[in-house]
């Protein structure tokens, strides 16, 4: 299963990197507000980054960048990938699940940019993007969550029809607005390809109260262990 950096600070980014290894990053309007930079600084950070680190790519690290969210037009929409997409070969265009998102996903597939279609609610809304051949599509999960909805069966039946048309792996499943470690065990279990969440989540799902008392246990017996 593959881990991604929900995020648009360059700090977090390099710090998820290089502890956890994560295996790309995908950022939305509202991550680069809290940044407090301009989109265009923010996502030349991020091309720059990825050169330094000698991974440019979107095969060895993506990461999904998301178009002007008033756009409405799909002729709009592409115009805007294109211009995003030609500052970094690891960007993956997100691009709203509506009408005009599925077309300009699919015609932007065609020309070899590699997309991204997000704000996925239902496995109803995940099946155009896999037909049309979108490298990743990104169902929400706290958001539904949120309103007590149990996303278990949302993703697996994802999942099983991907499986049934071939489309898995094709089209990789991002499991998005991930708030808890249980959620991301539930997208692993329902066949989710990717989580994407905060590194908050990442630092919480390998804590245990039980590791931090054998810790304590086994430097107890250390300190108390006869020496030679
Ligand atoms: C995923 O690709 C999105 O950026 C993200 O998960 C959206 O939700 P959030 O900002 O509420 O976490």
């Amino acid at each position: 299963m593959k881990y991604f950096l929900d995020s648009a600070k360059i700090e977090e980014i390099k710090e998820a990197y290089h502890t956890f290894g994560i295996d790309g990053v995908t950022t939305n309007p509202r991550h680069i507000m809290v940044s407090g930079k301009p989109f265009l600084t923010v996502i030349s950070e991020m091309a720059d980054w990825v050169k330094a680190e000698g991974i440019e790519g979107y095969e060895k690290f993506p990461i999904s960048v998301e178009i002007n969210p008033h756009l409405d037009d799909a002729d709009e929409m592409v115009a805007e990938a294109r211009k995003i997409s030609a500052i970094c070969s690891n960007f993956v265009i997100k691009i709203p699940c509506t009408e005009a998102g599925i077309q300009a996903a699919r015609r932007l597939e065609a020309e070899g940019i590699r997309t991204n279609v997000t704000l996925v609610f239902s496995p109803a809304q995940a099946i155009l993007p896999a037909k049309n051949n979108s490298l990743f599509v990104s169902p929400f999960i706290g958001w539904k969550e949120a309103n007590g909805e149990d996303c278990k069966a949302y993703i697996q039946a994802i999942s099983d029809i991907y499986d049934n048309y071939g489309y898995k792996g094709k089209t990789q499943i991002i499991c998005a607005a991930i708030r808890t470690p249980k959620q991301i065990v539930d997208c692993a279990v329902a066949g989710a390809d990717i989580v994407t969440t905060g590194l908050a989540v990442y630092k919480d799902s390998i804590k245990h109260a039980y590791t931090r008392q054998g810790l304590e246990t086994f430097q107890n017996a250390w300190d108390n262990t006869v020496t030679e």
